[in-house]
């Protein structure tokens, strides 16, 4: 058995081997990003560097990126799909390419982690009216040894990746490519209920889908697809999943990823376990990395998957106990720096208040049966749709599934949009805004501390490309004079058009240097630090303007209180 923590360590020795830099996990809720609610691929903390920003490290990396997608919230159950993975990565930017990455992969699959090479399927682009049939990668796949009936082609639905995902779907300026899949074949008996014959993306479970090599090589423009600058390659590969078929294991949930919380749950692999040990494994990982459930953003999703969970551990059985969970899951990962220990009872905490809370909904839900939409007992209670359809079986009441269905599936749609990054909502067009203001916080928040001292420290930070929002501690209204201070600081520095740089360094070394860094426990042992000429000093994933003169001029347009000890300032850039 080829445990999880190995494989990770070899695919990560393998890329350093060949020149790749390792670059830290980002955490599970990217930082001063609102195009996006939650890290969903390895690729969203590169866009920057992939859409042509030159990287301070290099052009070739390799990670394991902590991923959660809550649009396959209601897919798990089967034998692949989770809502939380580790995704290993590796990156080119603009350096080695289709060759090089495909014959590694194959090398990594056959010859490190011993897969046989008659067990690989791969897939490549088929081509459209806008970018061409991808016969130059089925040929170095046959080149590699995977015969000519092991390759099969599919359209954008299937080979074309992009945050949004197809083309019609991306927005302007987002960067997508075709890509190649491979997958890996149990063997396992194709189930006619998917459709007559048996291929790489059949849903019947024989095959697994273990890595994804995308051709990171195009820009959505306002006039269609353009080249970019350089050929990317953006490879990424559940960690879950190659796990599995690497120890023949036909169902993730059988891999050492989840056999210690399964064991908790009565060692049994089932839909229900499988969903709550999905479901509690992807809280824990929230919870751990700051979200808290509530009912908009990261919080409803957090609070769907707990509820999802309890009403499933109490069909499993009465004896619940959270702790015990935690534990196997802070223990399953023992071996990565991803957790701190000192933040378990913390976890069990607000683990154990959502199950409080979900226990007075449940009572009160049950009696809106039969008054209010199923729908809304899905969307307002929490209650998952196989629960609300006992429930009114139990009631003797006519569920109207394909009205639930309807419904169900235009909020699927929305929370997709929201996990993939709220793109309808338009990223890239405008992102150039909120990267500006992105590096305006950081100048705000030393102004800050120049101009009332340091105490200030940051308590959170939104931005959208109308405006930026910051708060921190203080205790008192800020005049006007003060006001004026800061904003005259912030501009001088402007003016000054101090150069932005980066540098990765270990969490301590950053901390030693003086870099300015709220969330300490949530950052990585290997961080990145943003400097802002002389003036500023902080601890940041980024991404940034170059330097500051691309900002324009900063107004603060209202200042405010955002709770007992804590001030907001609203600032936009007027030119
Ligand atoms: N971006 C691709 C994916 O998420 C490969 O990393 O599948």
């Amino acid at each position: 058995m080829l445990s999880a923590d190995r494989l990770r360590q070899k695919y990560l020795d393998f890329f350093v081997a060949r020149g790749h830099k390792i670059i830290p996990s980002a955490p599970l809720v990217p930082e001063n990003d609102p195009t996006t609610l939650f890290t969903s691929s390895g690729m969203q903390p590169m866009v920057p560097y992939l859409l042509g920003e030159p990287h301070p490290l290099g052009t070739r990396f390799v990670n394991s990126q902590k991923c959660f997608r809550s649009q396959d919230i209601e897919e798990v159950g089967d034998n692949r799909h989770d809502t939380f993975f580790e995704m290993l990565g590796n990156w080119s930017l603009g350096d080695y390419f289709k060759k090089e990455q495909l014959a590694w992969f194959h090398e990594l699959m056959t010859k490190e982690l011993g897969l046989p090479s008659e067990k690989l399927y791969v897939s490549v682009f088929a081509g459209d009216s806008q970018v061409s049939r991808d016969e130059e990668t089925a040929d170095i796949w046959k080149s590699l040894g995977i015969p000519k009936d092991h390759i099969f082609y599919y359209d954008e639905t299937k080979n074309w990746w992009s945050r949004a995902g197809i083309k019609a779907d991306m927005p302007v300026g987002e960067p997508g490519g075709p890509d190649s899949e491979v997958f890996y074949d149990f063997g396992t008996p194709h189930d006619p209920k998917y459709g007559p014959e048996c291929h790489p993306n059949c849903d019947c479970g024989r095959f697994l889908e273990i890595g994804n090599s995308v051709f990171m090589t195009y820009k959505k423009t306002e006039s269609g697809f353009v080249p970019l600058e350089k050929n990317n390659i953006d490879f990424g590969g559940g960690l879950e999943r190659l796990t599995a078929s690497v120890n023949n294991l036909s169902d993730i949930f059988k891999t050492d990823l989840y056999t210690r919380i399964i064991d908790v749950l009565g060692g049994n692999i089932s839909p229900t376990t499988r969903i709550i040990a999905d479901h509690l494994k992807a809280s824990v990982f929230l919870i751990s990395d700051g979200v808290t459930p509530s009912n908009k953003a990261q919080g409803y999703f957090l609070r769907r998957l707990l509820r999802r969970s309890m009403v499933k551990l109490q069909q499993l059985s009465s004896n619940i106990d959270y702790q015990v969970i935690v534990k196997a899951v802070f223990s399953t990962y023992s071996g990565t720096s991803y957790f701190d220990q000192a933040n378990t009872d913390k976890i069990i905490e607000i683990i154990v208040n959502e199950h409080d809370k979900f226990r007075k909904t449940l009572k009160d839900s049950f009696k809106k049966i039969g008054k209010v939409s199923p729908f809304d007992l899905f969307q307002t209670y929490g209650l998952p749709p196989d629960v609300i359809e006992e429930f009114y079986q139990e009631k003797g009441l006519q569920f109207d599934r394909q009205e639930f269905n309807k419904q169900f599936q235009k909020h699927q749609e929305l929370s997709r949009t929201a996990s993939a990054g709220m793109f309808r909502g338009g990223l890239a067009d405008k992102s150039e805004a909120v990267v500006k203001y992105h590096t305006a916080t950081h100048l705000l928040h030393q102004a800050l501390r120049d101009v009332l001292g340091n105490h200030v420290q940051q308590k959170g930070s939104n931005i959208n490309s109308e405006r930026l929002r910051f708060d921190f501690s203080h205790p008192a209204k800020l005049t006007p004079e003060q006001l004026q201070k800061v904003e005259t600081v912030i501009n001088d520095k402007i003016t000054a058009n101090l150069p932005v740089t980066r540098r990765e360094m270990p969490k301590s070394q950053a901390l030693a240097e003086g870099a300015l860094a709220f969330f300490p426990e949530k950052y990585p042992r290997l961080t990145s630090v943003y400097r802002i000429g002389d003036y500023s000093k902080e601890v940041c994933v980024g991404p940034h303007v170059s330097s500051t003169g691309m900002i324009g001029r900063i107004k603060i347009v209202k200042e405010e209180s955002a709770g007992s000890g804590i001030r907001r300032l609203y600032a936009q850039i007027t030119d």
